[in-house]
């Protein structure tokens, strides 16, 4: 498969690119002296895309099929500024940057339908859909550098005012910067400027 001129190959038990991929992709603020960590990278699409016009991405998932997904297809577009990392959000990241970027889990889940496997952690947000994005917000800035930006992915479901009110009590300036009306919701970019 192709997206502008990057190859992909979907992967069986990781989050294909879809919708919300897509938005994030289009919209991104990119530099050539940025340094990019990207939680939930699934595929890698939206990190190869990303590599192509920054200095270095590091991107990370919980899921370790999502892990096998990335290495191959950064192979494929032989990308050689991208770093592939295992880590439940920021557990095993330890740098600083100028950029994250998140596609979050948002889809609120109730309890008897979770399910306990590697492919639902791409959606299930438990049960207000906000059980990942609270963490991530909690803990996100603490691995910004001084100016440094926040590119988040979420949905009309999963309460857009509480990550706005959330990103505002940081300190950072933040606003919904795309829109794009899917089904029963609207999936929603979030960008926040410290
Ligand atoms: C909606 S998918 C987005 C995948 C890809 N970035 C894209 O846009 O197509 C969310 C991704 O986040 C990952 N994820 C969920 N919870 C995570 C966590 N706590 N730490 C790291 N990655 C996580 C999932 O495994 C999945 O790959």
């Amino acid at each position: 498969m192709k997206y502008e001129d990057v190859e992909y190959n979907e992967c069986d038990e990781v989050y294909p690119p879809a919708e919300d991929t897509f938005l994030l992709i289009d919209n991104l603020i990119l530099d050539d002296s940025m340094e990019v960590l990207e939680i939930g990278g699934g595929s890698g699409l939206v990190s190869i895309c990303a590599s192509r016009f920054v200095k270095s991405v590091d991107v990370c998932d919980i899921n370790p099929h999502a892990i096998k997904c990335m290495e191959s297809n950064v192979k494929l577009n032989n990308r050689n500024n991208i770093a592939i990392i295992r880590s439940d959000l920021f557990e095993n990241i330890s740098s600083t940057y100028d950029l994250i970027l998140f596609n979050t889990p948002y889809l609120p889940v109730d309890e008897d339908e979770h399910a306990d496997d590697e492919y639902s952690k791409a959606w299930d947000g438990g049960r207000d859909g906000r059980t990942v994005i609270d963490r991530f917000l909690k803990e996100a800035k603490r691995y910004l550098n001084e100016g440094g930006i926040i590119q988040m992915v979420q949905s009309s479901l999963s309460d857009n005012d509480k990550t706005l009110s959330m990103l505002k009590e940081e300190g950072f300036e933040a606003e919904i910067t795309a829109i794009e009306h899917v089904f029963f919701e609207d999936i929603t970019l979030i960008t926040a400027r410290l």
